[in-house]
C-alpha cells in the first residue's frame, strides 16, 4: 500500500505543485492537496500549517513547496513530529530519507524544474530509512 502524499505551497510553489500532483497521481499515489489553489499571492504558513496538520499523527508524508524552500522548512520544522528537509539535489534528499528519517519533503519552486523536482520526490519517496544510531539522534530532536 502507497503512502499518501500531502501537497502544499504558496503562490511561489504553485506550479511546480501542480506539476508534481499530476505526476505523483500517475504513479499510483493517493494525493491530498492543502493548497493554494491558485497563483494569487498567499502567506505560505498557512498553507504549510494545512499540510503539516495532514501529517502529525499519520503515516503520511508532505512535499512542501515555496518559492525558494526556506520558509515551507521553517514553519514545518516547528512542528513536532515533522522532520522536513529542503533538499536542492537527489543526493540531499537520499540523505534525508536515509539519515534523518525525514517526512516532508521541502522544494524551492522558482528554483527547480519539473524534471529535477520528480528525480528529487522519486529518490525521497523510494529512500528507506536507515535506523541504527541514528535512532537516537532523531529522538533528540523531539524536545
Ligand atoms: C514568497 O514571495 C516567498 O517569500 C516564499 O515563497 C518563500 O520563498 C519563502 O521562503
Amino acid at each position: 500500500m502507497k503512502k499518501t502524499i500531502v501537497l502544499a505551497s504558496d503562490h511561489g510553489g504553485f506550479e511546480l505543485k501542480e506539476g508534481l500532483k499530476i505526476y505523483l497521481a500517475e504513479l499510483g499515489f493517493k494525493v491530498k492537496d492543502a493548497g493554494t489553489k491558485s497563483d494569487k499571492m498567499v502567506d505560505y504558513p498557512v498553507f504549510i500549517k494545512k499540510g503539516v496538520e495532514q501529517i502529525i499523527g499519520k503515516d503520511n508524508v508532505g512535499i512542501f513547496i515555496c518559492g525558494a524552500g526556506i520558509g515551507a522548512s521553517i514553519m514545518a520544522n516547528r512542528h513536532k513530529g515533522i522532520r522536513a528537509a529542503l533538499c536542492h539535489s537527489v543526493e540531499y534528499a537520499q540523505l534525508a530519507r536515509q539519515h534523518n528519517d525525514a517526512n516532508v519533503l521541502c522544494l524551492g519552486g522558482r528554483f527547480l524544474p519539473i524534471d529535477d523536482a520528480k528525480q528529487i520526490v522519486n529518490v525521497f519517496l523510494g529512500t528507506p530509512y536507515l535506523g541504527g544510531r541514528y535512532d537516537d539522534r532523531n529522538k533528540m530532536l523531539d524536545l
